[in-house]
């Protein structure tokens, strides 16, 4: 049985304030009563009041980014051991906004992906390809390319602590959503050259989340899908009610 999870991706959004009043409402949702794993990525600023908030909650903490490096001279940038002392869990690497904007190279994730494996960070691993990709019937290529050049120097026992996310750019922010069949399509897929290159126990194992316009109206016919075993979520995860029945929606 793989842990089925659901995560907010809050990206920049909210200010303390508001963070702590989303947590607040979060907190007051009964996800003891469910399986689902669920986690908050708040920005940088929020996450140490973010673990105090949830101490007594099940809700686990995860940063969007963190910087490839264990310290130094890097202006600006959040080291794996920072993130760890503010009580986070699992951190987001390779969002498509930080390959696209940000041009986060494959290369430089895999070695952002070898210092959370370090330092004992759960990964969340996005993939996923442009519209124009889907369009040129390169989807599966692309996201073959993405796992092998970011992830797969893993280990297999460092692979135990990694979720993958498939978002197709195409469909984030956008509120085009891949059908639940062209998910179910890409997930299995995927499933299989994680087992073709670790083990087929490994890649039975593997959570592997879909993301892009995931909402309370949607969810439950995606996540019903065999190999989505849940979901990362951004616009909807900034309203209490909404995120609580997207997690509710298994
Ligand atoms: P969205 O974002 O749910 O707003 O489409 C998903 C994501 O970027 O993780």
């Amino acid at each position: 049985m793989r842990t089925q999870i659901v995560a907010g991706n809050w990206k920049m959004n909210c200010n303390l304030d508001e963070s702590q009043h989303l947590l607040n409402a979060l907190n007051q949702k009964n996800f003891t009563t469910t399986d689902v794993e669920v986690i908050v990525a708040p920005p940088y600023t929020n996450l140490y009041a973010a673990h105090q908030s949830l101490k007594d909650s099940p809700i686990k903490l995860s940063s969007q980014n963190l910087n490839e490096n264990e310290k130094g001279a890097y202006t600006g940038e959040i080291s794996p051991a920072m993130l760890k002392s503010v009580g986070v869990e699992y951190v987001i690497i390779g969002h498509s906004e930080r390959r696209v904007i940000y041009k986060e190279t494959d290369h430089l994730l895999a070695k952002k992906a070898t210092t959370a494996a370090k330092h004992n960070l759960k990964i969340m691993f996005c993939i996923g390809e442009v519209l124009e990709q889907r369009k040129e019937g390169r989807h599966f290529e692309i996201v073959k390319e993405q796992l092998e050049k970011g992830l797969f120097h893993l280990s297999a026992t460092e692979m135990k602590n990694v979720v993958i996310a498939y978002e197709p750019v195409w469909a984030i922010g956008t509120g085009e959503t891949a059908s639940p069949e062209q998910a179910q399509e890409m997930h299995q897929y995927i499933r299989k050259v994680i087992a073709d290159h670790y083990t087929i126990k490994i890649g039975e194992q593997t959570s592997i989340l879909y993301g892009g316009s995931v909402k309370p109206n949607n969810a439950k016919e995606i996540f019903a899908k065999e190999d989505v075993d849940g979901g990362l979520i951004g616009g909807a995860s900034l309203d209490a009610d909404s995120f609580a029945d997207i997690v509710m929606s298994f």
